[in-house]
């Protein structure tokens, strides 16, 4: 396998873990903020941030690996048409990669819409809303099994 390829799919799967991890602590501490009627604290903004970079580095290594070097979605994109017959290139090259592009620009507006807010509960109610809407999209397109496609959880 050509070394800038393990790599970044080590990277691509590794960060998946980091985007994870900060999307429930996002997500918990909005429903926290919630019910407790509390001021949206520092300690959600930074993890509010780590989860929005995280993302945009998947996204960054996802490119790189779609359009130069995942042989899957070479293939796929050398003959479109046949790919969508395969289960696995149709996943890599349209499911998986769209619904996450997807999911990465809604986590991206709602960034921007709770900068905007001023009011903590409506802080919390669009990083709950955003951020949860796109963490389940993440979770539903991570190859952990399902439509017949498992990929490691840890890749050494
Ligand atoms: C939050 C978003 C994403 C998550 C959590 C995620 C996660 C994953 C995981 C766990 C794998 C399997 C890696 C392995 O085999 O160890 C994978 C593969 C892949 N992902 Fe993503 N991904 C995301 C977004 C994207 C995006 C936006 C693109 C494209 C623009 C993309 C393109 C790919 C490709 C092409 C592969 C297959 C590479 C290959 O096996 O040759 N991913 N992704």
């Amino acid at each position: 396998m050509n070394t800038l390829y393990s790599i970044s799919l080590f990277l691509h799967s590794w960060n998946r873990w980091l985007i994870l991890v900060a999307g429930i602590i996002v997500i918990t501490s909005a429903i926290r903020g919630l019910s407790a009627k509390s001021v949206y604290t520092d300690f959600q903004r930074k993890w509010a941030l780590v989860f929005l970079s995280s993302l945009h580095l998947q996204l960054l290594v996802g490119i790189l690996l779609y359009f130069v070097l995942s042989p899957l979605t070479l293939q796929a994109l050398s003959n479109f048409g046949a790919a969508m017959h395969d289960p696995v290139m149709r996943f890599f090259a349209v499911e998986h990669s769209f619904t996450n592009l997807i999911a990465i620009i809604l986590a991206q507006s709602g960034s921007i819409l709770v900068k905007r807010a001023t009011d903590a509960r409506v802080k919390n109610k669009r990083t709950l809303i955003w951020n949860g809407i796109a963490l389940l999209l993440i979770l539903a397109m991570i190859p952990m099994g399902m439509m017949g496609l498992a990929r490691p959880l840890f890749r050494f």
